[in-house]
């Protein structure tokens, strides 16, 4: 059977790596969140003191880029690759709203872009992919065969992280959550370099009112029709 390629882009916490996860899974195909990625390198600028609370040093950052490496390895306990950092798993560490309040202004280097659309594509080159994140069908798959653009409220991808993160133990209010959902689609959409965009050819799916169980079917489904067509 030929492989395909599959780019799911869209908003801040719309769900799409459960989704994509789970469609990589029953297609056997490679799952990639490449939004873990760009949150290694943001790590990776806290942890070097180039960014913080009152300064972005972006020229260190762009200077020491050749210096971080990331990696995915599978865990068959999870089911999914995990991250790591310079031979450091840092799974968990990325996922902390720290973090995510730093990485859409990471996100909007170039320098850093062109290197990890770089390994991206490498990722994908035998197709069998499916990728997750912001420019996967405009800039680093504009050929796959299925595009799917996420969207929902960001009161209701707000609800959901805020969840997610209580769930985790983190101390932090719902508002500051809403209000970094709200910023990072702000900076997403508008920033200069690949700002996040529905590609032509991408189906939209609004997930408001979808639960993941008929996210998955939909996706599945049109997966299927791409694949027998092939
Ligand atoms: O999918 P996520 O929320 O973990 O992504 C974190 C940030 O990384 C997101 O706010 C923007 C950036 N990102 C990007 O610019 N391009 C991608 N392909 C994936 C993520």
């Amino acid at each position: 059977m030929q492989k395909i390629t599959i780019a799911i882009d869209g908003f801040s916490s719309t769900g799409k790596s459960t989704v994509a996860k789970q469609l990589a899974k029953a297609l056997g195909y490679v799952y990639v969140d490449s939004g873990a990625m760009y949150r290694a390198v943001t790590l990776f600028a806290m942890q070097n003191g180039f960014i913080n609370e009152t300064h972005f040093d972006s020229d260190k950052l762009i200077a020491n880029l050749n210096t971080v490496e990331i990696s995915f390895k599978f865990n068959n306990k999870l089911g999914f690759a995990e991250v790591f950092l310079n031979d450091k798993n840092v799974e968990n560490e990325i996922r902390t709203l720290e973090v995510s309040q730093f990485v859409s202004q990471v996100s909007e280097i170039s320098e850093v872009r062109r290197m990890l659309v770089k390994q991206q594509q490498q990722m994908g080159k035998n197709k069998g992919v499916v990728m997750d994140g912001r420019d996967i069908g405009t800039v680093v798959f504009p050929e796959a065969e299925l595009k799917i653009f996420m969207t929902a409220s960001a009161e209701t991808r707000a609800k959901r992280r805020f969840q997610e993160l209580l769930e985790k133990g983190a101390n932090v209010g719902y508002d500051e959550v809403l209000e970094n959902v709200t910023s990072r689609d702000k900076i997403d959409t508008t920033r200069e370099d690949s700002p996040l965009t529905k590609a032509n050819d991408a189906i939209e799916i609004d997930n408001s009112y979808l639960s993941i169980e008929e996210q998955y079917k939909m996706l599945l489904e049109l997966a299927e029709e791409k694949i027998s067509n092939k």
